[in-house]
């Protein structure tokens, strides 16, 4: 039996662990950069993760309105439409206190949860690093101000277009000009009280439809005063539905037009002084480029890092999979509402899954992975 207790030598379960007691260190033992989590994962891997997650992504709500032509939510019932319960999110993270990082979004969309502030509060007051991804059409002055008070440290705005019409046929909906007055009141509410925090930045997804839109998205982002842009790596769909399909994603696909367009928003960011990357490279065509590897998959370190609930409790490897493959029982990993987190992390499905990960037969979600996807 591959990875289950039995199938694999001790070494091979846990290279890396000091205590020699078959448990994993605590995040609290290590020194973790929240922006750089990813990092923390031992050089050695095995199909037991020798320390703790540093990271959790937790799905506050899988309850969305938008219908976005890139995400799967827009194309399949995932799971029955729900916030994640605050009785649920308390069991959660109340195991791992000293958690690093929390991410308060999965696949649906965050403002639309009444607890959310209460729950940003109640992790800031263990001193871990908040943020979400949003799609901003909910960002009015009330959700503004209570944001602020509870010491959020990241707010994501994923815009995915510099115009109306563009934004429409990718995100579905007309309501561009909604969403960037709310960041731009939003941003002026921050200057009005002198309110460093969240950081605020505007997400495109790199399609072949928006490329052509980057260097006026970051001047964009410059009018209305968001000092950070990100260009994000699509992660197609395998049956080709809505506009995340392989043809339309730049990676393995940059031509010069494209390379130009890239070089051009970075130029501009520099004059404007915005941060410009691409999900976490150093200089935003990396993140485009296949990593010159020939098992890209074996990059990842997500398993050994993070853990991911859905709003139901469904711990998933991470928040690529729900994109990389339909239906979640192929990779459902375990259930927060009948294990303990540690059960999960160290169970059997969870070592199976980072066995094969590190296989030369990686679990079907992953194979077309590539290390610097990130949502
Ligand atoms: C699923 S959304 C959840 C949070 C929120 N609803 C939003 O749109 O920001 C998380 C991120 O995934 C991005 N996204 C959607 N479809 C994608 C795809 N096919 N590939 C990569 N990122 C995608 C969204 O733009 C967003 O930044
Ligand atoms: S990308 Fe975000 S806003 Fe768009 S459908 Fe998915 S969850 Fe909703
Ligand atoms: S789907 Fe991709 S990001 Fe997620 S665990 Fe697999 S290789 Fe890593």
């Amino acid at each position: 039996m591959v990875g289950g207790r039995g199938g694999l030598d001790d070494r091979a379960r846990n290279p890396i662990n000091a205590n020699g007691d078959g448990m994993s260190t605590a995040a609290a033992e290590r020194s973790v950069d929240p922006r750089r989590y990813f990092e923390a994962a031992a050089r050695e891997r095995g199909a037991m993760a020798a320390a703790d997650p540093v990271c959790l992504y937790l799905e506050t709500t899988n309850r969305c309105n938008l219908p976005c032509t890139t995400c799967p939510r827009t194309f399949e019932d995932l799971e029955p439409a729900a916030n994640m319960s605050w009785e649920l999110f308390r069991s959660i993270v109340d195991q791992f206190p000293n958690i690093a990082r929390v991410v308060l979004h999965g696949v649906g969309e965050p403002l639309m949860v009444p607890n959310l502030p209460r729950m940003i509060r109640y992790l800031k007051a263990r001193g871990t690093y908040v943020l979400f991804n949003t799609n901003g059409t909910l960002l009015n002055e009330r959700r503004g101000r209570d944001l602020i008070a509870t010491g959020l440290d990241e707010l994501r705005v994923s815009l995915d277009a510099a115009e109306a019409e563009a934004f429409k046929a990718v995100r579905g909906k007309d309501a561009f000009d909604r969403i960037v007055k709310n960041v731009r009141e939003f941003r002026a509410l921050q200057r009005t009280l002198g309110a460093e925090k969240p950081r605020v930045s505007l997400w495109l997804t790199g399609l072949k439809e928006t490329i052509g839109e980057l260097p006026a998205f970051i001047d964009l982002a410059h009018s209305i005063d968001v000092p950070e842009v990100h260009l994000q790596r699509l992660v197609f769909f395998a049956d080709g539905q809505g506009l995340a399909r392989a043809e339309q994603a730049l990676f393995e696909h940059l031509d010069a037009r494209e390379e130009a367009l890239i070089r051009e928003a970075e130029t501009r960011a520099a004059q404007h002084g915005i941060l410009f990357d691409a999900s976490g490279a150093t200089e935003p065509g990396t993140s485009l480029r296949r990593a010159q590897e020939d098992r890209p998959w074996s990059l990842c370190t997500r398993p050994w890092t993070l853990m991911y609930f859905t709003a139901h409790g469904r711990a998933l490897p991470c928040c690529i999979a729900p994109f990389s493959m339909r239906g979640y029982d192929a990779f459902t990993l375990g259930d927060a509402t009948q294990q303990s987190l540690r059960e999960i992390w160290n169970g059997e499905t969870y070592q199976k899954f980072r066995h094969e990960l590190l296989s030369e037969k990686p679990p079907t979600c992953c194979g077309n992975c590539g290390l610097r996807w990130s949502l």
